[in-house]
């Protein structure tokens, strides 16, 4: 029988949206709490004192006031871009053809792919992340590596082959025929396989033709329990560019819709600039969008409207959107939803931004029932937090009043030596 794991620490979940309901309503709190995990499965959660009664024989592993959470969820990143992130001077377009796409010509080689996807697992585990929705690249093996280097860590992960039919460079372009029978046989061969997902991926309707955004839309018809990814009006230059490309089309979104590509199973990265129409659409629909703060300012792109879009109804997760994106940690993500809510003169609670990175975004792409949660009979992917890792930070959570204010510091300043502990499937990851 599999070992039964107890975790002593404080604990924190949420039962409900921050953003929906008040605070008392919608977090669990365990100031001393206990969490057991077994084969892979949360089993049980409470108080210390009750939980150390019920399983006199687990093997105890003591956080002290460490804080024990659902893993991070990255809703929305491009793996392939782990080695050129942080690329200095350009805006979307120019920073797509100067560093993005050479670099994703690079995993037409398997052992590259294979190198990178590992390296790419390893930054995030070390962060805290235990689940992300990734593009990968136009080339089969690049979806292959990651895919196979998650199954061997035991990863929910998501992720699926990025499809562009026109102005892309060559060595990066595939044609709609290509695109649709290349995704559709990673997505048969890979998705329900161990905690693997496929997501159909059209890069962004300016590198596909319509003809590839039909052939995909067909694709995802044929197989709608599977997520669809893509990219929203994140800049306005590219807005004008899409305007141009597809004549016909009412908005940006309008170019998805048009060619089977929205659903509730969608997922919109950036949607920065939206018409009233799209935020209509989107909520109708039911699709969820995806806020990537630190790519939005590093790029330059725009500063996302989450309280608007939240108060409108619609579905939001949270992502670094690695390597437009400037860091692999969803601390700094966090921390930077929180400098774009200043600006848009919203001050997001810290419990707003805990939930977006982890139970949030787990809606966002339809696994709530699985991860992002301590339920019991949710996944065991736990992320372990310090909220003292450094001087700096361990001087100011030392005086705070309550466990918000306590948890406020590590989010602004922390990085990965915040990082405690991180399990993953019920096996443990990181921490002694
Ligand atoms: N739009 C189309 N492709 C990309 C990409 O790789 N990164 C970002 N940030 N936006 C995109
Ligand atoms: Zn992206």
């Amino acid at each position: 029988m599999a070992e039964t794991i107890l975790m002593k620490g404080q604990l924190v979940d949420f039962t409900g949206d921050p953003f929906a309901a008040p605070l008392a309503e919608c977090t669990r709190i365990e100031a001393h709490g206990a969490l057991v995990i077994r084969g892979g499965q949360i089993l049980d959660r409470g108080p210390v004192d009750r939980i150390t009664a019920a399983y006199p024989r687990a093997r105890v592993v003591d956080y002290g006031q460490g804080l024990i959470l659902p893993g991070f969820i990255d809703a929305h990143v491009h793996f392939p871009q782990t080695a050129m992130i942080a690329s200095w001077g350009k805006r979307l377009i120019d920073w797509l053809n100067t560093y993005t796409f050479p670099e994703e010509t690079r995993f037409a080689d398997p052992d590259y792919a294979a190198e990178i996807a590992a390296r790419y697992l390893d930054l995030t585990t070390a962060n805290g992340t235990t689940s992300m929705v990734s593009f990968c690249t136009i080339h089969p093996a690049g979806v292959e590596a990651f895919f196979a280097e998650a199954a061997r860590r035991g990863q929910r992960v998501v992720g699926g082959r990025t499809c562009m039919d026109r102005n892309s460079p060559d060595g990066l372009r595939d044609t709609a025929q290509s695109a649709y029978d290349e995704s559709r046989a990673l997505l048969e061969k890979w998705h329900g396989q161990e905690r693997i997902s496929y997501a159909i991926t059209p890069r962004f309707s300016p590198t596909s033709t319509p003809d590839q955004l039909a052939a995909l839309g067909a694709l995802w018809a044929e197989h709608p329990d599977c997520l669809m990814q893509t990219h929203l009006s994140e800049q306005t230059d590219e807005i004008d560019w899409v305007r141009s490309l597809y004549p016909q089309a009412r908005d940006y979104l309008d170019t998805y819709e048009q060619h089977g590509l929205l659903g509730a199973n969608g997922l919109y990265g950036h949607a920065i600039h939206l018409e009233p129409r799209e935020i209509d659409r989107l909520r109708e629909v039911g699709a969820a969008v995806v806020h990537c703060p630190t790519s939005n300012t590093f790029i330059g792109s725009g500063l996302f409207d989450m309280a608007g879009l939240k108060a409108q109804g619609l579905r939001v997760g949270l992502a670094t959107d690695t390597g437009g994106g400037s860091n692999f940690s969803m601390l700094r993500t966090m921390a930077a939803a929180y400098e774009v809510g200043q600006l848009r003169g919203v001050a997001l609670h810290p419990a707003q931004l805990l939930w977006l990175a982890t139970a949030g975004s787990a809606g966002a792409i339809g696994m709530a029932d699985r991860i992002g949660t301590l339920a019991p009979g949710s996944e065991a992917d736990i992320t372990v937090l310090d909220l003292g890792s450094t001087p700096a930070i361990a001087q100011r959570s030392a005086r705070a009043g309550d466990l918000w204010e306590a948890l406020f510091p590590t989010i602004m300043m922390g990085d990965d030596r915040a990082v405690q502990a991180v399990w993953i499937a019920g096996r443990q990851a990181i921490g002694a």
